[in-house]
C-alpha cells in the first residue's frame, strides 16, 4: 500500500525524459530565470487538432483557472491558436484572471438563443491575438435549462468549422464537483489536465474524477501538481510529487509552485507567464504548455545524493 508520508532520505531530481526539452539551469533567487520561449522554436504539435482539452480536479480551488489562463497564453505565445471555455457556469472567474471581464458582451447561452453569433461571443486577446475567451453565460446565472454536454459539444464542432479555421486548442475550464457542470465541461473533450494540490482530500477527487474521465472514454490524462513547497516536502510535512504519482498512476505535465505571485496576477487580471522576467510559477506553467504540445510528461525520480545546486526544478525537472 502507498504511504501518504514521504519517505524521510529520498529526494527527487528532474528528469526529462523528451530530447527536446532541455533542463533549465537550476532555479537560485539570484539567477535569472530563462524562459522556454528563449530557445527560439516551437514545440511539435503532437496528435490531431484541435486538441479538446478540459482542465479539471474535483476538489474546488485548487488552481484549474489559473492553470487554463497561464497554459493558454503560453500555447499562444508557443504561436497556436486557442480558445479557451469558461465552463463554470455559476463562478466564472477566467475572464477576471485574463482582464478580459470588461469585454464579455455575449456568452453562450445567447449564441444558442440565436441573439449573436458565436464569433460576437468569443473575445480576442489583446495582447495575444490568437487567444480567444468564450464564457458559457453570464456570472451568477445558473446553468441554462437544457444546456448540457451536447450543447458544447455543439460549440466546439461550431468552433472547428469557422470560416479563420479551427482553433489548435480548445481549452475548457471546468467547475469544480462531479455533478452536471463536471459532466458537460467533459464531454465534448478528448484529453485532460488534472489538476492536484499535495493534500489528501485534492487527491482522493483526483482519483474519483481520473475514474469518471476513464469512464466516460477520456484516456489521455495528464496531472498538474499545484501549490508545490519544497520547503515542505523536505520537512516531511508535504507529499512529494512522486508520492503523489505513485497514488494516482498519472502521467505528469508539471510541478507549479506555491508562489504569491499567483495571487498578485490574478487580482492583476495579468497571467503570471506574461511576467517580465517571469517567476517561477509561470516558467513551470510555460513548461507544462510545452509538454501539453508535445504530448510529452515528465517524471519525478528518487535520489539517494542532496541535489549540488538547490531548488525548485532541481527538485521536480521544471
Ligand atoms: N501556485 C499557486 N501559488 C499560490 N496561489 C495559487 C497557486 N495556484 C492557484 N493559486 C490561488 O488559489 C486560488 C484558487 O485558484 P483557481 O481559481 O485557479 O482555482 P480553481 O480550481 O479554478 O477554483 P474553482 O474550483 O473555484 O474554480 C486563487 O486565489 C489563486 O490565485
Ligand atoms: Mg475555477
Amino acid at each position: 500500500m502507498l504511504s501518504l508520508i514521504p519517505s524521510p532520505t529520498i529526494q527527487f531530481k528532474p528528469l526529462f525524459p523528451s530530447k527536446t526539452i532541455k533542463p533549465l539551469k537550476p532555479f537560485s533567487s539570484k539567477s535569472s530565470i530563462q524562459s522556454v520561449l528563449q530557445w527560439n522554436r516551437k514545440p511539435e504539435l503532437a496528435g490531431e487538432t484541435p486538441r479538446v482539452v478540459v482542465i479539471t480536479s474535483g476538489k474546488g480551488g485548487v488552481g484549474k483557472t489559473t492553470t487554463t489562463a497561464n497554459v493558454g497564453l503560453s500555447l499562444a505565445r508557443f504561436g497556436f491558436s486557442v480558445v479557451a471555455i469558461d465552463a463554470d457556469v455559476g463562478l466564472r472567474n477566467l475572464d477576471l484572471l485574463l482582464g478580459l471581464e470588461n469585454r464579455v458582451n455575449y456568452t453562450v447561452v445567447e449564441v444558442l438563443n440565436g441573439d449573436c453569433r458565436l464569433d460576437q461571443a468569443l473575445v480576442r486577446d489583446k495582447r495575444w491575438s490568437n487567444f480567444e475567451l468564450l464564457c458559457i453565460s453570464k456570472p451568477r446565472s445558473k446553468l441554462p435549462l437544457g444546456f448540457g454536454g451536447k450543447a458544447l459539444t455543439w460549440v466546439v464542432e461550431a468552433l472547428k468549422s469557422r470560416q479563420e479555421g479551427s482553433p489548435d486548442f480548445i481549452l475548457i475550464d471546468c467547475p469544480a464537483g462531479i455533478d452536471a457542470g463536471f459532466i458537460t465541461a467533459i464531454t465534448p473533450a478528448n484529453e485532460a489536465v488534472l489538476v492536484t494540490t499535495p493534500d489528501i482530500t485534492s487527491l482522493r477527487d483526483a482519483d474519483r474524477v481520473t475514474g469518471l474521465l476513464e469512464c466516460d472514454g477520456i484516456r489521455d490524462i495528464k496531472m498538474v501538481v499545484n501549490r508545490v513547497r519544497t520547503d515542505m516536502i523536505k520537512g516531511e510535512d508535504m507529499m512529494s510529487v512522486l508520492d503523489i504519482q505513485e497514488m494516482l498512476g498519472l502521467a505528469l505535465l508539471g510541478v507549479i509552485p506555491e508562489d504569491s505571485e499567483v495571487i498578485r496576477s490574478t487580482n492583476r487580471g495579468y497571467p503570471l507567464v506574461l511576467n517580465k522576467p517571469p517567476t517561477l510559477a509561470g516558467l513551470a506553467f510555460e513548461q507544462a504548455a510545452w509538454r501539453l504540445v508535445e504530448q510529452d510528461s515528465m517524471k519525478a525520480v528518487m535520489v539517494e545524493e542532496e541535489p549540488k545546486r538547490r531548488g525548485f526544478f532541481s527538485f521536480f525537472g521544471g
